[in-house]
Formats: C-alpha cells, structure tokens, sequence
C-alpha cells in the first residue's frame, strides 16, 4: 500500500541525491509501488533546457519539478525529486503547496564533497572555471526543519534508504510486508 507523495531531495552537488534516490526507487518498484524520479541533471536536458544557474532559473527549475510533482502525486504516484534546489523558500513553497511533501536533506560536509569530486566539478569550480557553483561561489541554504537528513559520508546507501523507508512509514505513506523486501535484497 502506497500514498501519493513527493519525497524531495535537496543537497549539494554529489552529495548522493541520485544514489540514494535510484536506491529508494528500486525498493519501491520491488515491492509494486509506482514510483518516478525526476533528477535534476536529466530534467536539465528535458523539461529545462536552457536554463542556467542563477537564482531566478535555479528557482525556475524548481517551480517546474515541483508542478510535475503534483501532478504524478495526485494521482497516486510517488515522485522522487533530486535536485540541488539550493534556495529555501522556493523549497518551503513547494513544501506548503504539494500535499504529502517529504523534504530530505542529504547533507555531507563540503571538503568531502571537493575530495570525492566524482565529476570533477569542484576543481573546475575552484579554478574559477564554473560560475556560480553551489557550496563553492553560490549559495545552499539547508533545510531548517527536513522530514529526514541523511548523511552520506557516515551512513552506507542502504542505511540511508533504510532512513527514509522508516520516514515513509512513520508518515503514513507507505505501508508494506517486510519480508517481500527481504527476499528481494534490495
Ligand atoms: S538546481 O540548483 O537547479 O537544483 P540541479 O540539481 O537541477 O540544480 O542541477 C545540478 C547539476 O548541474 C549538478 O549536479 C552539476 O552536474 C550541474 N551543474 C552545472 N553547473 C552548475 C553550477 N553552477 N552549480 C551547481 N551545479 C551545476
């Protein structure tokens, strides 16, 4: 049994918001759960092309995910979001707008982040060769009051997931038989 919802990541730039939400997405499927991701690197190339980095088309952005979200939510779908969405009140906007929004904070300190640098974004934010980036010359503003924060340089992915599977149940959204996951080792 599931709700329609909208569980949303927010998080810097290869904190693990499309990891951990391919995660959740699976679990989901495995146990017959309709489920979308939206993942802000592909709704770039889609739904937002065009679109750069300012506030106003980060903003933009946002509003055009969030809208998706209602949509696939209201009619029982749950829409998995990953997307920096660096800004708080287009953030708390969409939080007070879409029923049933689950807001989750992916947080991991950014010296990690600029060390791991799995696309090698950092070090060309850092050499000056990307304008505006998130964490390093353009702002995050965290969550003040996120459903859940994970943190993915002390839990495994699975820890995380764990996480946000006992949020959904704890909110009333998602309610299934354990052992069907067990067997699926998901
Ligand atoms: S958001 O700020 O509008 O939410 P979104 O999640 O869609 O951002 O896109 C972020 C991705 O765009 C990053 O993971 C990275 O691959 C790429 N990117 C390119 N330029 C920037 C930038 N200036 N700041 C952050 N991410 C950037």
């Amino acid at each position: 049994m599931h709700k329609g919802c909208t569980v949303w990541f927010t998080g810097l730039s290869g904190a693990g918001k499309s990891t951990i939400s391919g995660l959740l997405e699976q679990r989901l499927r495995a146990v017959g759960a309709r489920v979308e991701v939206l993942d802000g690197d592909v709704v770039r190339t889609h739904l937002s092309r065009g679109l750069g980095f300012s506030k106003e088309d980060r903003d933009e952005n946002i509003r055009r995910i969030g809208f998706v979200c209602e949509l696939l939510s209201r009619n029982g779908v749950i829409a998995i979001v990953a997307a920096i969405s660096p800004y708080r009140a287009v953030r708390e906007e969409l939080r007070d707008r879409i029923p049933n929004f689950v807001e989750v904070y992916m947080d991991c300190p950014i010296e990690v982040l600029a060390q791991r640098d799995v696309k090698g974004l950092y070090k060309k934010a850092l050499a000056g060769e990307i304008a505006q980036f998130t964490g390093i010359t353009d702002p995050y503003e965290p969550p003040t009051a996120p459903h859940v924060t994970l943190h993915s340089s002390l839990e495994t992915p699975q820890e995380s997931a764990d996480k946000i599977w006992a949020t959904l149940e704890r909110l009333g959204l998602v309610s299934f038989d354990r052992s069907a996951l067990a067997h699926q080792r998901i």
